[in-house]
C-alpha cells in the first residue's frame, strides 16, 4: 500500500475543566486512509466524530496518540507547520457551510487559494463550474439556496486540490434530495482528482458513494467495512 494520507494510532482526547477531565471524547481511535479513498464515518451524536476531524485538521491537539497527514507527524510540525499543512493540503466542508457572508461565491473560493499562495482566479472559476455554479460567481451566499451554498463550499474545498477533504455532516442542513446531490457531487469531484475524503454522515446512502464505512462508538472506531 502507498503511504497513507492519514494515519491515526491510538488517539486519545480528554477535555478538561479546571484541570479535571470532564470528557474522554476519543479513547484510542485508529484509522488509515489511502490516497484517493472515500470514507464515510458514522456514529451517534457525542461519539467523538467532530473531535476526530478537529484533530486531523490540526485545529486542536490530542491528549496522546499519533496523527500523520501525508506522512508528517502533526505534533512535531508545530503550530506554524500545522497551519501551512491545513492551508495547502486540506479542504473542509461543514454542516452550516461556513461561507463568508460579505464575499461573493467567487471571492469565497478565491480567498482559500490566496491563503494557499496560489493566485489563480481561473482555477476559482473552474472550481465553481465543476459544481454547476457557472453564472452565479458574483452572487452572495444569501442570494443562493442551501444546496448552492454547500456547492460553493465544495468548490472552496476542491479548488486547491488538497490531499484530503474533511466533511462534517455536509448534508446535515439540507433536504434529502439536495443532500444526495451534494454528496454525489462531492464524492465525484474527490474521485476525479484522486483526493481522499473523510465525511461524517448519517445518510444510509453513504455506502453507495464511499469505499469504506467506519463506525465510531464512544471515541473508538469499532467497525471498518469495505463497500462493494
Ligand atoms: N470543546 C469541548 N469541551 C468539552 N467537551 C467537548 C468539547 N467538544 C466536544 N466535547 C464533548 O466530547 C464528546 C464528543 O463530542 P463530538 O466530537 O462533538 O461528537 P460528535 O461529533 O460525534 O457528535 C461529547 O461528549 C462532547 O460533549
Ligand atoms: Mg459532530
Amino acid at each position: 500500500m502507498p503511504q497513507p494520507v492519514v494515519r491515526v494510532v491510538d488517539l486519545w482526547k480528554e477535555y478538561r475543566e479546571n484541570g479535571q477531565v470532564v470528557t474522554q471524547a476519543l479513547r484510542g481511535a485508529n484509522l488509515e486512509a489511502a490516497p484517493g479513498e472515500v470514507l464515510a464515518l458514522f456514529g451517534k451524536s457525542g461519539s467523538g466524530k467532530t473531535t476526530l476531524l478537529n484533530m486531523l485538521a490540526g485545529l486542536d491537539r490530542p491528549t496522546r496518540g499519533l496523527i500523520e497527514i501525508d506522512g508528517k507527524n502533526l505534533e512535531t510540525l508545530g503550530e506554524a507547520g500545522r497551519t501551512e499543512l491545513r492551508r495547502s493540503r486540506l479542504g473542509f466542508v461543514f454542516q452550516f457551510f461556513n461561507l463568508l457572508p460579505t464575499l461573493t461565491a467567487f471571492e469565497n473560493v478565491y480567498l482559500t487559494l490566496e491563503l494557499a499562495g496560489k493566485l489563480n482566479p481561473d482555477a476559482a472559476r473552474a472550481a465553481l463550474e465543476r459544481v454547476d455554479l457557472k453564472g452565479k460567481e458574483n452572487r452572495y451566499p444569501h442570494e443562493l439556496s442551501g444546496g448552492e451554498q454547500q456547492r460553493i463550499a465544495i468548490a472552496r474545498a476542491i479548488v486547491k486540490e488538497p490531499a484530503l477533504i474533511l466533511a462534517d455532516e455536509p448534508t446535515g442542513n439540507l433536504d434529502t434530495v439536495t443532500g444526495n446531490q451534494v454528496l454525489e457531487l462531492l464524492t465525484e469531484r474527490c474521485r476525479e482528482a484522486a483526493m481522499s475524503l473523510i465525511m461524517v454522515t448519517h445518510t444510509p446512502l453513504a455506502c453507495k458513494h464511499a469505499d469504506r464505512i467506519l463506525k465510531m462508538v464512544d471515541g473508538v472506531i469499532t467497525e471498518d467495512e469495505k463497500c462493494s
